[in-house]
């Protein structure tokens, strides 16, 4: 792994690479965006993202969330991606979900580490959640509540692009570390984001790493 921006240098490992302050502010967690993208922009193949991404990269999503105390993700890529329980022990995993309807005999669910995001007026789950909205979830208020209820403090979100939508809508992507899969795959796949309104959130480039012809790039918001 090289690192080709800021100063050029050979042997890069993913800790030292991703290792940072992720200050939080008083008002809420900090929120780090996880991704990966093909050439043209496509989030998936054939419906998931695995065909986009390698070894480097899956290990990426570990380091990433080693910094974690919360993964949060869209109900829709927890059921496409076979989310199971988080590795490390003190981590949960916040899914998003409108109609809160899940496998509840799932590893995921039975493990005890789930928490589901919902709408005040969505149906009643038998696991722990956080009600946050009305008919849809208002994100900003339920990242306050994963804080005040959950202590999370870092928060990795792992898409998919219409949980993006969500966070960028309300501007609270602090960090996106995006890995560009040097393919073009065609086809229909959602871009990062979708469902937010037109926006221009400025971005500033903080590293771009390469191996294997993938580039590994991390931008934090320019606030
Ligand atoms: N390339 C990558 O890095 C990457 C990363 C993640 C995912 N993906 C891929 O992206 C795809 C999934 O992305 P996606 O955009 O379709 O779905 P998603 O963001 O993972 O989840 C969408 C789900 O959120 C819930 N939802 C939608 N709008 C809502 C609202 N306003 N309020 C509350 N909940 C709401 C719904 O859950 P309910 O259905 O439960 O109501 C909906 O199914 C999968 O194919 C996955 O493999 C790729």
């Amino acid at each position: 792994m090289q690192r080709l921006f800021p100063h050029p240098a050979d042997n890069i490992t993913l800790l030292e690479a991703y290792s940072a302050e992720r200050p939080g502010s008083a008002e809420r967690p900090w929120v780090s965006l996880c991704m990966v993208s093909s050439l043209d922009g496509s989030t998936v193949v054939d419906h998931t993202s695995r065909g986009l991404s390698n070894p480097t990269d899956q290990a990426l999503l570990l380091v990433l969330r080693s910094f974690a105390d919360t993964i949060l993700v869209g109900a829709s890529t927890v059921r496409h991606e076979n989310y199971g329980p988080p590795k490390a022990p003190h981590q949960r995993i916040a899914i998003v979900s409108r109609s809160g309807e899940f496998d509840f005999d799932l590893p995921l669910f039975t493990s005890g580490t789930a928490i589901v995001v919902l709408p005040e007026n969505a149906p009643v789950v038998p696991v722990p959640s956080v009600r946050a909205g009305v008919d849809t979830v208002d994100v900003a208020l339920a990242i306050r509540t994963l804080a005040s209820e959950f202590g999370s403090r870092v928060i990795q979100a792992e898409g998919g692009a219409t949980m993006n939508g969500m966070l960028a809508s309300a501007d609270l992507i602090d960090e996106l570390n995006l890995t560009v899969s040097p393919q073009l795959s065609g086809g229909n796949g959602s871009r990062l984001i979708v469902g937010a309104p037109a926006s221009a959130q400025r971005m500033r480039l903080a590293h771009v790493l390469e191996d294997d012809g993938f580039l590994f790039t991390r931008y934090l918001r320019a606030r």
